[in-house]
């Protein structure tokens, strides 16, 4: 019996960075939200562990124990084998790695009929999160987790095809002790909420361009084409422009592809 997950792309909303621990890490105040895209996996009982990575971005996935998914089968404490369908760009802010761990950790729960009871942290901070996959609000290093109603969001997810190591990111943050997000709206109206998001920020948006600039340009280039909010996601360097009028994005999606070949473009929705 095989299971299959769907492991969707991570987007963080928001990501304030609000302090720095003794140990390194650093405390986050992040809106964090799942598309409807994402990477697909099968998993099934086995004698060996085995990862085989198909998908258009298979190129550079690890298929040993330095790919996520497998550390996540051995942290559950069983061999299995993974098909992973990669069709999310890595090292990218969107959680791909850390998604697919999280989707490897519940499809073990479903085979073999009991709970995870390891320290999911362990293989990453965003791995919590990423078991949960709806919108939820995280701090701590990602360890304190509240799930929050967001309206669904049409978004518009670029790529522009360079990767940024999140540690370098962290280290050229001009401040560590940002400000938290402002308090979220309490109504359920979709226009308070998004006046409340255009006020919040990434605050690793500034060192991420400072090491690729082209990321400044997926940003100008989105709020061109009409997005009324545009921000990286994670330490980059995917960037999102979300769109009120719906269906607008998806002509927004046609033009981008075209103008822009070389860029990874792709529409969701996102809750
Ligand atoms: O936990 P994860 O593997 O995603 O983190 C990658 C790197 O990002 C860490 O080694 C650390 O340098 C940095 N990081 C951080 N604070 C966090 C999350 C990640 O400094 N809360």
């Amino acid at each position: 019996m095989a299971i299959e997950v769907f492991a969707p792309a991570k987007i963080n909303l928001t990501l304030h960075v609000t302090g720095q621990r003794d140990d390194g890490y650093h405390l986050l105040d992040s809106l964090v939200s799942f598309a409807d895209i994402g990477d697909r996996l099968t998993v099934a009982k086995a004698d060996e562990m085995r990862i085989d990575v198909t998908g258009p971005f298979a190129k550079g996935v690890p298929t040993d124990r330095r790919n996520l998914c497998w550390q996540a089968a051995e942290l559950f404490g069983e061999t299995v084998a993974i098909t992973l369908e990669k069709n999310l760009p890595h090292a990218a802010g969107i959680g791909g790695g850390s998604s697919d761990a999280a989707a490897v950790l519940k499809a073990m729960e479903q085979l073999f009929d009991r709970p995870f009871d390891g320290d999911a942290l362990l293989l990453g901070a965003d791995i919590p999160v990423c078991q949960i996959a709806s919108a939820t609000r995280m701090q701590g290093i990602g360890e304190v987790l509240s799930p929050i109603k967001i309206p669904p969001l049409e978004a518009i997810l670029v790529n522009p095809g360079v990767s940024v190591p999140t540690p370098r990111v962290f280290k050229g943050l001009e401040r560590k002790n940002n400000s938290e997000m402002d308090m979220m709206p309490k109504t359920h109206r979709s226009s308070d909420f998004w006046t409340w998001l255009a006020d919040q920020r990434n605050d690793l948006e500034a060192p991420a361009i400072a090491a690729q600039p082209i990321i400044a340009d997926v940003l100008r280039e989105l709020s061109f084409l009409g997005a009324r909010i545009v921000r990286m996601s994670g330490s980059g360097a995917t960037c999102f422009g979300l769109f009120e009028a719906r269906g607008h994005h998806e002509a927004v999606y046609r033009d981008l592809k075209q103008r822009r070949p070389e860029w990874w473009v792709e529409y969701a929705t996102l809750t």
